[in-house]
């Protein structure tokens, strides 16, 4: 038999027990530094000094922290189910969990890009990007990171992944990002909905089955679902 084809779509809140602060809850990020100041084009064109500030600190975070058990719960689960994890999270921790399939819809912190040409993408060493470091053409390096008002490169990709999926377990997202929110919409009428998440559940996710826990519980507690459920197949 096909091993079922599951995909964990993930945001802050999976991170959250390693320390990393999410966006929008009570003393989220945005709330001390305002996005148009740090993650926009033209906050780059303005002052581009203070975004690669921004960014040096979130790495040196991502750098510091380690995976959760949430993190391990999701790798774990490639033993049992063809897993994609398509994440709105710039950290590795899925990766370092050992998630062999993530996709990075909003870039990844530890990588740097070409303000000229943006399929040179290159690894940062160590925490800080610096002014004055330069891709081979001569242009300033820019965070890796899908800015608001950009494109959103993989999300045609990621749409597919979930399109075709048999379940989808949404983690740690408030959902209030577009288009990476409007993905759960993608999803198969017929295919299992699960949500992680604290706080009650926001619009459009009414049918999913809540586990209202943070992370490194529920997530755990779901995957052990899921899996004594193949059983009874
Ligand atoms: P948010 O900060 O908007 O939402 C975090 C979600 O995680 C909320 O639903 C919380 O209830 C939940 N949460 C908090 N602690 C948790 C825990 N321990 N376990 C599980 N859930 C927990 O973060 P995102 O939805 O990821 O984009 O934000 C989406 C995008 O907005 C980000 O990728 C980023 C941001 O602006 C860009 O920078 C382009």
């Amino acid at each position: 038999m096909r091993k079922q084809r599951l995909v964990v779509f993930s945001g802050a809140g999976v991170s959250a027990e390693s320390g990393l602060r999410t966006f929008r809850d009570a003393d989220g990020l945005w709330e001390q530094y305002p996005i148009e100041e740090v993650a926009t084009p033209e906050a780059w064109q303005r002052d581009p000094r203070k975004v690669l500030h921004f960014y040096d600190l979130r790495r040196a975070q991502v750098l510091a922290a380690l995976p959760n058990a949430a993190h391990r719960a999701i790798a774990d689960l490639e033993e049992w189910f063809e897993v994609d994890v398509v994440t709105q999270n710039i950290d590795d921790l899925h990766e370092r969990a050992g998630s062999s399939r993530v996709m990075h819809l909003h870039g990844e912190i530890t990588l740097a890009r070409s303000t000229v040409d943006p399929t040179f993408v290159t690894p940062v060493n160590g925490p800080s990007l610096r002014w004055g470091d330069r891709c081979p053409l001569g242009s300033q390096l820019r965070p890796h990171i899908v800015w608001f008002g950009e494109p959103v490169p993989m999300i045609e990709a990621a749409a597919e992944r979930i399109a075709k999926a048999d379940l989808l377990v949404v983690v740690g997202t408030s959902l209030q990002v577009y288009p990476a929110a409007g993905l759960v919409h993608y999803l198969h009428p017929a295919a299992a909905l699960h949500l992680v998440d604290p706080m009650d559940p926001p619009s459009g996710m009414a049918r999913a089955r809540h586990w209202k826990q943070k992370a490194s519980a529920g997530m755990p507690a779901l995957a052990s679902h899921l899996i004594s459920a193949l059983s009874d197949r």
